[in-house]
């Protein structure tokens, strides 16, 4: 049983297929299409991501993310008429060009529950989503045992934690449903000033509900407020309404969690829920937004369990990871990319189309920056062999590691290492396990031997304005752009 899952017509569209043999699914292929189209967070599907699916195919069934009639509905309540009445904004009008015919539809939160328990270690949970906006629902807290997953309490829009996050990105001047991550990265440098204004202007924390529908933002509100101090206001109240649902989903008696959804892509509020220590085990997909629910249709609708290995699932550059020629660049010119096997599925760079820089010095930032050309105050992820990580970094209370960059960890060496460090003195960090990777696992093996240094700082290899890098000619470009030699 060979299963094609999509995701489409939303702000990242990815598909995944799986293979079925025995009971248990084996993920053959899972990509974005962005890194086919090279249009960042491309809603559609374009022929190159279709036709490297189709290496995969044929397939038995074609699955899909979210029931689109059913978010038909919200959407007129919402006064979308023209969105709501149109049959273009229909999947399989999009579809249709590719020759691809729906066969299943799955509810946007049950994609987003079955992406993180069937993927996960675990055989009972509580499974929590959190993001904008699905059809209606915006929070679901579940019980699953063996394959069963039962839905325990639902929130609906217009009450969405996702929704008021995303207007206070707005709010800050960028870009709602894509530059979250910046936002949360800006709060560690503000106040928390405005934390109680947005409680009286906007929500009650427990249970949680908006007191008005900021689907359309927030407007100009606290105009000379400093957004840093936004930022740090909206982080601390996600991080509280957060806590709220975390402790509500504890109740259901289960040790393990299962966390997905848009949200649970902000690591500074999953250092939170890890240090309140509420469950024992949790798993968070690395891709648990609405791209990874691409897999987690078809994991819902199979109700089978999927083998989760590591996120080196996309478009494959063949050949060695070229350990030797990287260390000599980084110890050369102190920075260099490298574009080798599979790409990641989900939006981090661990090591397959990554670029990467000696993160010694005062200078390194700076020149990392230069290439990268974001906002200053941004600093950049290290990548650390996982048995050194207690040495450099107090990660979470009961996390042992953390692969996938999903919790920040407070850095304990950090004046050696200014690049890497975030204001509030933490990192987010990725420990790196020969099982996840042998090939960057061998990279900072030599390195350190090397050079004495067990870290290396990873950011994302893309050019300014575009998606990361896919393939070679992707890489070739980058070098052209940059001068910065992608090696792979
Ligand atoms: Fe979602």
């Amino acid at each position: 049983m060979r299963i094609l899952g999509i995701n489409c017509m939303n702000h990242d569209a990815a598909m995944a297929v799986v293979e079925f043999t025995d009971g248990k699914g084996e993920i053959l292929w899972a990509a974005h299409s962005e890194r086919y189209s090279k249009v960042k967070n491309d809603h559609y599907l374009n022929w190159a991501i279709v036709n490297e699916a189709n290496t995969y195919g044929p397939f038995d069934k074609v699955v899909y993310y979210e029931k689109p009639w059913l978010k038909k509905t919200r959407q007129l309540y919402a006064g979308q008429y023209s969105t709501a009445l149109s049959y273009t904004e229909l999947p399989q009008w999009h579809l249709d060009h590719f020759n691809i015919k729906i066969d299943e539809y799955v509810k946007h939160h049950d994609s987003h529950a079955a992406a993180g328990y069937f993927t996960s270690p675990f055989t009972d949970a509580t499974i929590l989503t959190v993001d904008a906006i699905g059809e209606w629902d915006t929070v679901s807290i579940s019980t699953a045992d063996k394959i069963w997953i039962e839905r325990q309490e639902t929130i609906q829009y217009p009450h969405s934690l996702g929704i008021l996050y995303s207007a206070f990105t707005h709010r800050c001047g960028l870009k709602p449903a894509e530059e979250e991550y910046i936002l949360m990265g800006m709060a560690a440098y503000g106040e928390p000033k405005y934390k109680h204004d947005i409680y009286d202007d906007f929500v009650h924390q427990s249970p949680f509900k908006l007191k008005q529908n900021l689907h359309k933002g927030l407007g100009d509100w606290w105009p000379n407020a400093h957004v840093y101090d936004l930022a740090a206001s909206i982080q601390a109240v996600t991080e509280e309404c957060l806590a709220d649902l975390w402790r509500r989903a504890s109740r259901y008696g289960s040790r393990n969690l299962v966390y997905a959804g848009g949200v649970a892509l902000n690591c500074a509020a999953n250092r939170v829920l890890a240090n309140m220590g509420l469950f024992d085990n949790i798993w968070i997909i690395p891709n648990p937004g609405d791209a990874g629910s691409s897999l987690g249709c078809i994991a819902a609708h199979e109700k089978k369990f999927i083998d989760w290995q590591h996120p080196f699932l996309g478009h494959n550059i063949d050949g060695e990871y070229p350990v030797d020629s990287l260390i000599k660049e980084l110890k050369e010119n102190k920075m260099v990319g490298v574009a080798s096997g599979r790409a990641e599925f989900g939006p981090r760079a661990l090591g397959n189309r990554s670029l990467l820089a000696d993160p010694r010095g005062q200078d390194i930032k700076d020149l990392v920056n230069s290439i990268k050309k974001r906002q200053k105050f941004r600093p950049f992820a290290p990548a650390i062999l996982e048995e050194d990580v207690n040495d450099y970094f107090e990660l979470p209370k009961g996390v042992k590691n953390t692969p996938y960059m999903q919790y920040t960890a407070a850095c304990t060496a950090g004046k050696d290492f200014p690049a890497i460090i975030h204001h509030d003195n933490t990192s987010r960090v990725q420990t790196v396990r020969k099982t996840d990777n042998p090939g960057f696992h061998a990279l900072l093996t030599e390195w350190k031997r090397q050079t004495g240094c067990p870290i290396l700082l990873n950011t994302s290899l893309n050019i300014k304005g575009q998606p990361i890098v896919n393939d070679r000619a992707d890489g070739k470009a980058f070098t052209n752009k940059y001068g910065v030699k992608v090696l792979g």
